[in-house]
């Protein structure tokens, strides 16, 4: 069976102070800032931010939704860490570079083979940069992120989950990811070439609480996996309700693309989503991709009211085209 979606498109997470999140993903990961918006869910005004690779492909998309007044608790059936594609040989340089930001970060470390060091956000949430051989997606550079060492993408997302059984069958029969490894307590799952944005790894915590789903500063919201159309999510949405996952949502518009949502057995949210014409040029030209608020057409009038609600930001330079 051919499964429709393919990798990664984007992972969401809630972040503190909007600010400390833009400097976070821009100067210490290193991302590009590809669009300032809102979240379309609520009433509360409250910033949706993403991030990428040079080329805004999908499977680099880091998403925040900057949530200072509420934290959220970290724990089981929940991200435990975003893990982000670097060239081999880069740690050394990371692990300095997050020195010299006051990063606080983990010793280098290995997983099936691969080295990496985990490092934290402000707010609390756990990311990675992780050693691939030969990614040849795009990274950003920044004055002080060279090609050599700069973000391809995502690598995957690390779940942590209390038991496996049931979110392995999750991913091999609704999605199509086949089990390619156990490592101590980390559980392997990719799809198609796998490798780096094909690949979905769990943690099994078999102790520990289960992490709030609510939105809340410090945990990550929901992985979201891509398809090329409306087709490939109308396949997928079929999947789901084929095998009794009968939960999952009706496809969305989120104006830069379309979102289906079905919560994974371990209790991580799982968003399947599409390209839609125009993408993120739909309201910007390429070379102003992330230089200035866009609101979604139908709460353009509302735009004042909105923008007094929220922080101000300031964006810098090194992270818009130039
Ligand atoms: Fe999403």
């Amino acid at each position: 069976m051919n499964y429709p979606l393919t990798g990664y498109h984007h992972i969401t997470a809630c972040a503190g102070p909007a600010q400390d999140d833009v400097n976070f993903f821009t100067q210490v990961v290193g991302l590009r800032m590809a669009k300032q918006t809102v979240l379309m869910d609520g009433k509360i005004p409250v910033y949706h931010l993403y991030y990428s690779n040079a080329n805004l492909e999908p499977g680099s998309v880091m998403t925040t939704f900057p949530y200072p007044k509420k934290p959220g608790r970290r724990g089981s059936g929940q991200v435990h860490a975003t893990a982000f594609s670097v060239s081999k040989g880069s740690l050394p340089f990371w692990k300095e570079h997050f020195k010299r930001h006051g990063i606080e970060q983990e010793p280098q470390a290995e997983r099936f083979g691969q080295s990496f060091i985990r490092f934290h956000h402000p707010a609390g949430l756990s990311c990675e940069v992780i050693e691939v051989a030969d990614d040849k997606r795009v990274a950003w550079t920044t004055p002080e992120i060279s090609k050599d060492a700069a973000v391809h993408g995502f690598h995957g997302a690390v779940l942590s989950v209390r038991e496996v059984a049931e979110t392995e069958r999750f991913f091999n029969d609704a999605l199509g990811f086949r089990k390619s490894g156990v490592d101590g307590a980390y559980h392997r799952f990719e799809t198609g070439t796998g490798g780096a944005n094909k690949t979905i790894t769990l943690l099994h915590e078999p102790d520990r609480p289960a992490g709030s789903w609510t939105f809340g500063s410090g945990t990550v919201h929901h992985i979201a996996l891509w398809g090329a159309d409306d087709a490939a999510l109308a396949q997928q949405k079929e999947i789901y309700e084929e095998l009794g996952y009968t939960d999952a949502s009706e496809i969305k518009d989120r104006f830069y693309f379309h979102s289906m949502y079905c919560r994974c057995p371990g209790g991580i949210l799982v968003e399947s989503c599409c390209n839609v014409p125009g993408g993120f040029e739909k309201d910007e030209a390429a070379n102003e991709l992330g230089t200035k608020m866009h609101l979604p057409p139908w709460w353009e009038h509302h735009k004042e009211e909105i923008m007094s609600q929220l922080e101000p930001i300031t964006v810098p330079e090194t992270a818009t085209a130039h």
